[in-house]
Order: structure tokens, then sequence, then C-alpha cells
């Protein structure tokens, strides 16, 4: 069980403090987004370098929505830039992006460009990058319940063949695996409506660096923290200690 010199499959980040590095460095928030998206990249390399199957980044939540127009206006453009300009670079690195959240919202030229990164990277086979965009695990549970309901109540399942597989087959991350890891950046320990009943047995790991600072180094640190941890899925382990 112990993860000693192993890599997780699946490695989900939290981006925080593109603001605060913002403000750190004298600019405008807007800008803290764009270091973000360097930072993405950075990932995204890292993840394939080491060998991470599934990388999936928390890029905007339902919640998001409530930020100041320009900014949400400004992380939307840098999300259809960022797709016209990292296309060929993804592709070339055989990374798929899926993008999980709800389609609701967006912009048709937002909707477009996900359509676009979804289709022109699917035969990619090195790495998956999930993005969630507009994601809120709440809602999607609540989107499953329904979803599950329907069926329940068309006679196509009974209530209790409703098991956690079902469940797990209903929600937006039916086809990927459990995260192993799931880091936050900036100091913050919190899960903010994260991947909720798919972090159930997932290794934390919070380091202080701001997103926009969060390089390759970075990257093994908290690959080397997994490396470090016992996973005993509730199991005992004889003569270990577990290690937060
Ligand atoms: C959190 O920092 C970051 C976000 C809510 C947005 C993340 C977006 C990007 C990295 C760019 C767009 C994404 C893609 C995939 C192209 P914060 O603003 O909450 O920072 P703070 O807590 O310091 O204010």
């Amino acid at each position: 069980m112990s993860n000693k010199h192993h890599i997780p499959e699946h490695v989900a980040i939290i981006m925080d403090g593109n603001g605060r590095w913002a403000k750190q460095h004298g600019k405008e928030r807007y800008e803290g987004h764009i270091a973000g998206v360097e930072s993405v990249r950075r990932a995204v390399e890292s993840a394939a370098k080491y060998g991470v199957k599934w990388l999936t980044l928390y890029a905007f939540s339902t919640e998001n929505w409530g930020r100041p127009t320009a900014e949400v206006n400004a992380i939307m453009e840098l999300f259809c830039k960022s797709v016209v300009a990292e296309s060929p670079s993804l592709i070339k690195q055989g990374v798929r992006v899926q993008i999980i959240g709800e389609k609701t919202h967006f912009s048709d030229s937002v909707l477009k460009m996900i359509d676009q990164i979804e289709q022109t990277t699917a035969e990619g086979k090195t790495l998956t990058l999930v993005l969630a965009f507009n994601y809120s695990s709440r809602r999607e549970l609540m989107l499953a319940t329904q979803a599950i309901c329907e069926r329940v109540a068309k006679g196509e399942l009974r209530s209790e063949e409703v098991n956690e597989e079902v469940i797990t087959n209903h929600l937006m991350t039916h086809s990927m695996p459990d995260p192993d890891l799931i880091v936050r950046t900036s100091g913050e320990c919190r899960l903010s409506n994260f991947l909720l009943w798919q972090a159930s047995y997932a290794e934390f790991y919070f380091p202080e660096v701001l997103w926009p600072d969060f390089d390759d180094a970075e990257f093994k640190k908290a690959l080397d923290v997994y490396a470090s941890r016992e996973r005993r899925y509730g199991l005992v382990i004889e003569d270990k200690e577990a290690k937060c």
C-alpha cells in the first residue's frame, strides 16, 4: 500500500492565488490570471513528463460568475485565446482535453472553443487534461440524483439498485478515475465545491505557493509528498503510522 516511488494516475489542482500574486506584483487581477495560464502550460508539461495520466484543473467554479464582470470576461477571453494558442502544442504533446461543468451561461464563442478543443485533441494518448469550467460538485451530484430519479420513475432502475457505481456513472466525471492527489495552491485548505464525491480517498496537499509561481519544481514536490504518503483505504496496515 505504500506509495513510495508511485506516480499518481490522476492529479487534480485547485489553482488558487492569481489575485494575490497580481497584488504582490502591483498588477491588475486579470494579469494574475494571465500568469496563471503560464502555470497551466507548465503543469501540463510536468504532468506529461512525470507520467501522470489525468490532470484536472479547477479553472472556473459556478460561484465565480459572481466576480466583477470585467474579471469574468477576462477569464473567458483568456480561455478562448489559450485554446487558439495552445492547441497545436497540446496536440503535439498528445494531450486530450475534456471539459467538465455545465454548458450554461457561456457565450456562443466560448461554447465554440469548448467544442473545438475537445474535438481537435480527442486522439491524445499521453495525458488527459480535464478543465473544470462552470463546475460545481454539489450541482453535479444534484443533477446526477435527478437523472437517477427519472430512470427510477420510468421503471428503468429500481431504487434498491442505486449503488455507488450507479451514482459514479451519472457524474460528469463518469469516464475518469478518481483523483489520487488533490493540490490547492496558496495555502488555503478547502475543497470549495470541487470533486466532493470523487475525493473520497484522495491525498491532499496544500502548498503555500501562489498558482502563478507553481512551476516544475513545485509539481515534483507535490509528487514527492504523494509518494511519501501511505494510502490505507480504511484498512489496517500493520506496524505503520498513517502520515498526513
Ligand atoms: C483563482 O485565483 C483562480 C481562478 C478563479 C481562475 C483560474 C483561471 C486561470 C488560471 C486562467 C484561465 C484558465 C484556463 C484553463 C485558460 P483567485 O483569483 O481566486 O486568487 P486570489 O484568491 O488570490 O484572489
